[in-house]
């Protein structure tokens, strides 16, 4: 089960158990001595936490969701403890309309709050897909290589049921794998023919230029190290560290695998595009060499039309985001 879903469901078990528990304990403190009906008016103020708790967990549907919890409780209990006592139903009557005032202004504030952030990070995503299209422009003259292998990667690791902190370190990792080419010169980032012993030094170096700059945002250090080791191999002949097997991030070499695969299959200046039947055919030579063979095997396995569906899709968006 992914943590995610654990994480949610500890928290529904925790609201459960705490309005439970300030429930009994509110039915069970006799209210006819002075001592005692201290504290069971104490417990009657504890009903306003779970709605701000279910508030800061769910948004305003949450809170909306427990205050009717809390209410129908609450109503319960002045209605079978104080009965034919108007006076205080009445004064009970206005202590729940407090919990909805209390619940519905913090659901309404962290249901914006929550918004706000889903903001922030579409900026992120859309600043550092702005940086990674004008790269992937220079090099490839087309901007979708990056979003592409995103989105490959990503279809590849829904497989290995990872959870979503992972998935998308994984994801920027695969977005940003090559921004450390943004240190290597036009002349030699573009050239055709074969590099110099200088020229291939000075390309190598871009998974730990790309690295350094990537480490740097706190919410990128997980895709850091995939940017780091995306031209690592699994038999150790890869650079910059020459990592092997399982040292190299799982990440990595998922992303390995995809990005041959669309290397093989995308056009590029110097040679035409294979079928996704030779691609896979080249990809399965490399297995337990240039690839995980354990990543290979899964790889083999995805559909075709999720591969092609994710090419459509790239494209579309796209297009749209230039009109
Ligand atoms: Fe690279």
């Amino acid at each position: 089960m992914q943590a995610a879903t654990i994480r949610g469901r500890g928290k529904i078990i925790v609201l459960i158990l705490f309005t439970g528990l300030i429930t009994l304990f509110h039915f069970l403190i006799p209210t006819d001595q002075h001592s005692f009906h201290v504290l069971h008016i104490a417990l009657r103020k504890l009903y306003f936490l779970p709605p701000v708790m279910a508030a800061a967990w769910y948004g305003i549907r949450g809170a909306v969701y427990v205050t009717l919890l809390t209410s129908f409780l609450f109503t319960l209990h002045a209605i079978l403890d104080w009965p034919g006592n108007y006076m205080e139903q009445a004064n009970q009557g206005g202590e729940l309309v407090s919990f909805w005032v209390v619940g519905l202004v913090a659901g309404w504030l962290f249901s914006r709050e929550q918004c706000h952030l889903r903001d922030l990070v579409q900026a992120n995503e859309e600043t550092l897909l702005g940086l990674v299209s004008a790269l992937d422009m220079k090099e490839h003259n087309t901007n979708l290589h990056s979003q592409r292998v995103r989105q490959y990667t990503l279809l590849l690791a829904d497989r290995f049921h990872l959870d979503e902190a992972e998935k998308k370190a994984i994801g920027f990792g695969a977005l940003l794998h090559d921004v450390g080419k943004i240190a290597v010169p036009d002349h030699i980032l573009l050239k055709s023919t074969p590099f110099t012993g200088e020229e291939r030094r000075i390309m190598n170096e871009h998974p730990a230029v790309g690295y350094n700059i990537v480490n740097r945002i706190k919410f990128l250090r997980g895709a850091a190290e995939i940017v780091y080791a995306h031209h690592e191999r699994f038999d150790g002949s890869g650079y910059p560290r020459g990592l092997k097997g399982k040292d190299i991030p799982f990440g990595a070499r998922l992303f390995a695998v995809v990005d041959v695969y669309d290397a093989l299959t995308s056009i590029r200046p110097y040679r035409t595009p294979v079928s996704h039947e030779e691609a896979l055919a080249e990809i399965g030579k490399g297995s337990g060499g240039h690839f995980d063979p354990q990543v290979v095997e899964v790889f083999l396995t995805l559909p075709r039309q999720e591969f092609d569906a994710i090419n459509a899709a790239v494209a579309a968006d796209s297009m749209l985001s230039t009109l």
